[in-house]
This record gives structure tokens, sequence and C-alpha cells, in this order.
């Protein structure tokens, strides 16, 4: 890589998203599990939710987010010098996601690709470690994906976690040039503390797949609803005002809050602690759940494709998820 450039900050060039068509609404899961249209939508503020059918594969839904992100970009797509797949389960434990939407691209040189594990906060972690690389290592445009086919691992008995998630990817190339949409600042951390907040502990090599049986409650999410609810508002807040602080700016200067889309109690919370209102925050969770880490691309998407972002404005967001770990990111766009 030529580091000889001296880039100024990274922006954001292109925004894609894809859901699976299907959708699953509170209703059908009256069906499935002790559950109730009212308790989701109260306790969440979530409706439905769109999942792969049996035989779909996961990585299309990464490939159409990112064509598009390369599509509203105005790059060709064999300038991309490094693909980052943000997910928490990918198509196969070996050899992960990106070398499928890699290929299904069609890119015609080599280039490097890995898939990165951080929880909700994937893709966020996704695009801090690519403004790092385009800062300090000459890349010029990384394409960062969230992509998550959550419904494959969710218990389907368990109503406590089968009513949360969806399926779905979001994309955005990071880039070195290009007009507006300037990454201010970006963070990433962890709390060292609790590994197993939310967790799949089967299939790995502390349980490996041999010894168990498939439908052992291992090879399912399962989590700690209240613990993760907290700590999702504290360290979502932590994050929003660094990279504000970061950038010397104060949070009434921000236009629009894209929070991660896990419960609209712990959005609104957030909000709160920020002394933000919720005009200024996008909630599209009532439509697709918690997508993991497709759930700020999609969002951001939505907003873009409403007219909701004018140049200038400042967008901030933040997430929290599995492994405890958090981040956030400030663009003006
Ligand atoms: O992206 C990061 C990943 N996850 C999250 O961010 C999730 C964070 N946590 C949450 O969103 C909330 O904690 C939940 C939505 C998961 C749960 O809400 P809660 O208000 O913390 O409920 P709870 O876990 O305290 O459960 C209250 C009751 C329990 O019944 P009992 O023990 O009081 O009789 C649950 O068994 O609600 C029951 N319950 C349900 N009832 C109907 C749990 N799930 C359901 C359900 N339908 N689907």
């Amino acid at each position: 890589m030529d580091n000889k450039k001296k880039p100024g900050l990274p922006k954001m060039v292109g925004i894609g998203a894809s859901v699976p068509d299907k959708v699953l609404t509170n209703k059908d899961l009256e069906e499935l599990v002790d559950t109730s249209d009212e308790w989701i939508t109260s306790r969440t503020g979530i409706k439905r939710r769109h999942v792969l059918r049996e035989g779909e594969d996961p990585s299309s839904l990464g490939v159409t987010a990112s064509e598009e992100a390369i599509e509203t970009s105005q790059i060709d797509k064999d300038e991309i010098d490094l693909v980052i797949t943000a997910t928490n389960v990918s198509d196969m434990p070996i050899p992960g996601s990106s070398p499928f939407i890699v290929r299904d691209l069609g890119l015609s040189r080599d280039i490097p690709f890995f898939d990165l594990k951080a929880g909700c906060s994937g893709f966020l972690y996704g695009i801090d470690v690519a403004s790092n690389l385009i800062l300090g290592n000459g890349y010029e445009n990384i394409l960062v994906i969230g992509l998550e086919a959550l419904s494959r691992v969710l218990d389907w008995e368990d109503r406590s976690t089968c009513v949360l998630f969806g399926d779905g990817a979001g994309a955005a190339l990071v880039s070195s040039d290009g007009g507006g949409r300037t990454i201010l600042a970006s963070t990433m951390y962890g709390d060292p503390t609790r590994p197993e907040l939310i967790n799949l502990k089967g299939g790995g090599t502390r349980y490996p797949p041999a010894e168990g049986d498939p439908d052992d409650r291992r090879y399912f999410i399962d989590m700690e609803g209240k613990g993760v609810f907290k700590s999702a508002v504290n360290m979502m807040k932590k994050s929003s005002e660094e990279v504000i602080g970061r950038a010397d700016l104060k949070l009434s200067d921000v236009d629009l809050i894209v929070p991660h889309q896990a419960n609209i109690r712990i959005i609104r919370q957030l909000a709160k602690s920020l002394g933000v209102g919720m005009s200024k925050v996008a909630v599209n969770l009532e439509e697709y759940a918690n997508i993991s880490t497709a759930t700020i691309p999609l969002a951001l998407r939505e907003v873009i494709d409403n007219d909701g972002i004018r140049s200038g404005d400042l967008v901030l967001m933040t997430a929290f998820g599995a492994g405890a770990a958090y981040g956030a990111v400030l663009v003006e766009w």
C-alpha cells in the first residue's frame, strides 16, 4: 500500500441495504410460542421481522447491499481494496462470509477480505477499522458490510429470544476521497468483564459440533436481556459523548442519531440520557426487529431514501451488543 499519499478524513461515499422479502409478524409468532403482539410491541417496539426462506443464501443479502453501496458511491467495484464483513454468525465457520461475498461481487483482482466479529457493534467497528486503515495505511476504498441471518440460529421455542431478531444486510463504502459525508470521529470499545452476556455457545472449539445434539440449546442465541438493556444505554451514551468530544462538537450540534435498533425502550432511554429529542432519532425496528450488524446501515439507507439528511448535517451512530462490544461513529453529511 502506498503510504506516501496523505489523505484527508475518510468519507462514507455509498450506502446500501437488503432484507429478505419474507415477513414474520408478531401475530405469526403467537402461533409458535407463548407470546402476544401486545407483549412484543410494548416491551420492544417490534411488529415485524424479515427472515430468509429455507435454502436462501445468507451472503446473497450482503452481495445485494454491497452492490447498492458501490452503485451509490459511483466507485468502480475493482477500485475496492479491502472488504470487511461484520457478522455474528458467518455463512460457514470456515471460511466465514467474506470469501462468498467477494466471489459473488465478481471482483476481478485479488484483494484482502476478512470477517469481523464484534456483536451488534460490528458494523461500527468495521467503519472505525476502515477509517484508520485509510488514514494510516494508504487504503483508498474499503467496503464494510453488516450481514446477519439470525433466524437460522434462533431457538424458535424460546420466546425470550425468537421474537427479537431478524435477517438482513447493510453496507457502506468508506473512501479516502469523495464529496461530503466525512467521518469526523469513530471509536470502538469493549467491557472486558462480561464475554457471555449474549452468546451462542455451540459449534465453536469450546463446544465442538460433533459433541452435541443439534437441538441442544447451546446451538442457539441466548442472552441476559436485562443486563444487555442496562449496559446498552450506558455504553452507547459513553461512546457517543466520546466521538462528539473528539470532534470538538456538542450534542446539541447533532442533527440525527442512528442508534442500533434492538429495543425502542433502549433507544428512548439513550435519547433521554443524551438530552436529544426522539424527532432526531432514526427508528425502524418496528419493521425489521434487531438485525444486529445490519441495523445501522439499513436505518441510514432508509433515512437517505426519505430525504431525511441534508448536506452539512451531523449524523451520530452508536451500538452495543455481544461481547459487550460498543462504539460510535460521527459523520458530517
Ligand atoms: O442487540 C443487542 C442484543 N439484545 C438486546 O439489546 C436486548 C436487550 N434487552 C431487552 O430488549 C429486554 O430486556 C427484553 C425485550 C429482552 C426483555 O424485556 P424485559 O422488560 O427486560 O422483560 P423480562 O426479561 O424481565 O421478562 C418479563 C417477563 C418474564 O415473565 P415473568 O418471569 O415476569 O413471569 C418473561 O418470561 O416477560 C416474559 N417474557 C415474555 N412474555 C411474552 C419474555 N419474553 C416474552 C415474550 N412474550 N416474547
